[in-house]
């Protein structure tokens, strides 16, 4: 694995702030304290970060600073969002010259989103690459929420599987579908027609089975649910997966267990949805995380890394499929703005030019990262695994290797603030709140890459 063989020196470098990390005050400083005590107050805690200290005054490449002039390396991208780094040059002159032209065209054609919708389906998985019709909206889970209602009515049916661990978005829908229990408690009752199934967390199997000598048993138990009369799985519509969750530990599918999940929707007639919300837009080193798997999904939701610095997301699906969804059944007036859709196509574009550059150098550097994170964790006892695929890492946290005992939340978060005070920035994840995600901008440097490893290993050896 060689991540800088794909660029010229410099070139992804100039992106970033080259002399990060650098702090002047401990954070938050005092003027980061002010916008922090002043969103307590005025704004909904319920937000993702919820009372995080961190406040972003300016954020470059894949760097960012605050408002007491820290500059951090940030692992975090704004949840993998930022996937050409913040602010891009290119991205900006695209916004720009959109923005004098055309911004706001309504639900009806503009020139941009339907140069955007081809775009789109120029760079889908094998399946529906070159025939995919695309739905535009402004969050993964609206698109999510965009494949419940549009499945239901392709197939006539109604229920709906997902698994332990997935995370599919905050409305009705897609919160019926996501298992966190902070979504759920309290909130409910949710959609009916949901089953829930195991997802192949192999680090804690719940079958207490090992890879690969499990012979993939939780695949084929999804396929037993699936395709055995009194399961209560009697009309099921569609499977929603993501290839590596996110949300709940950064954990990939193991090599196979996909393969046995669509199969088993053929069987049955189900339709099979990649959620790609936060795995894709070549975040895994493929475009997309279902192309490390010999699977065609039937529709693909997007969001995050496509749109880049600026909220654009979809739902992806065939053509066949889409054209059983009725003509004006689902308006939308802010669906595809002509100004986020020129962001868009150019994040894309530096996403997928010189034949996916950015792309496979996300496999190599991502290899690298976990490489150099293995290593490093052979001697802290609180390193229990180090996963995933590309530039989406997850690093779980336990009380020691052997009883792989979580490590508590707080001091996750406690690990997490201490990283902030060396000037790197990441978020946790986990079903127990104890993974810390590296979903750092593509075009993170390897120098900066390295130095926020070599912080998180001495950061980590202090829990
Ligand atoms: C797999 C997945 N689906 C859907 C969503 C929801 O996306 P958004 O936060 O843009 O609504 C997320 C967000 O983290 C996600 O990771």
């Amino acid at each position: 694995m060689d991540s800088e063989k794909y660029f010229k020196k410099g070139e992804l470098e100039k992106l970033s702030i080259e002399e990060a990390p650098k702090m002047v005050t401990s954070v938050p400083g005092p003027k980061a304290q002010k916008v922090l005590e002043e969103s307590f107050q005025s704004e909904s805690m319920a937000r993702g970060a919820g009372r995080f200290p961190m406040v972003y005054a300016e954020g470059k490449g894949a760097t960012s600073v605050d408002p007491d002039g820290n500059i951090f390396i940030d692992m975090s991208a704004g949840v993998a969002v930022n996937s050409v780094g913040r602010c891009n040059p290119r991205v900006i002159k695209a916004m720009q010259e959109q923005m004098t032209t055309l911004m706001h065209g309504g639900d009806m054609s503009n020139i941009k989103r339907t140069e955007l919708a081809k775009k789109v389906s120029s760079v889908m998985p094998a399946g529906l690459r070159d025939n995919a019709i695309t739905y535009f909206t402004q969050s993964g889970s609206a698109a999510v929420e965009t494949a419940i209602k549009f499945i239901r009515k392709i197939t006539g049916r109604s229920q709906i599987v997902a698994f332990h661990g997935a995370y599919h978005g905050i409305w009705l829908g897609g919160n019926s579908l996501t298992t966190g229990n902070q979504y759920r408690r309290g909130y409910g009752p949710f959609m009916p027609d949901v089953i829930h199934v195991p997802y192949p967390y192999c680090y804690r199997c719940c079958f207490g089975l090992e890879y690969p000598s499990c012979n993939l048993q939780c695949a084929h138990y999804v396929d037993y649910v699936l395709n055995t009369p009194y399961t209560g799985a009697y009309d099921v519509a569609a499977v929603f997966v993501e290839a590596q969750q996110g949300e709940s530990g950064y954990v990939p599918a193991p090599p196979g267990y996909l393969e046995i999940v669509k199969k088993a929707c053929e069987k049955n007639g189900a339709l099979y949805v990649s959620d790609e919300v936060q795995a894709g837009a070549g975040r895994t080193g493929k475009m997309w995380a279902i192309e490390h798997y010999d699977v065609e999904p039937d529709m693909i939701t997007w969001g995050k890394g496509m749109g880049g610095d600026v909220p654009m997301a979809g739902l992806s699906m065939r053509k066949d499929l889409a054209e059983q969804v009725e003509d004006l059944s689902q308006p939308n007036t802010w669906a595809a703005n002509a100004t986020l859709c020129a962001a868009c196509l150019e994040n894309i574009e530096i996403i997928t030019e010189n034949d996916r550059a950015l792309v496979n150098r996300a496999a190599s550097l991502g290899e690298e990262i976990s490489e150099q994170l293995r290593e490093g964790a052979k001697d802290i006892k609180n390193i229990g695994e180090v996963r995933g695929k590309g530039l989406m890492i997850g690093i779980e946290l336990v009380e020691d290797k052997e009883s792989r005992n979580p490590l508590g939340a707080d001091a996750t978060i406690n690990t997490l603030i201490n990283l902030l005070n060396r000037g790197v920035i990441s978020f946790p994840c986990g079903r127990y709140g104890n993974v810390i995600r590296y979903m750092p901008p593509l075009i993170l440097s390897k120098e900066h890459a390295t130095k926020a490893v070599d912080i998180f290993l001495e950061t980590a050896k202090e829990i």
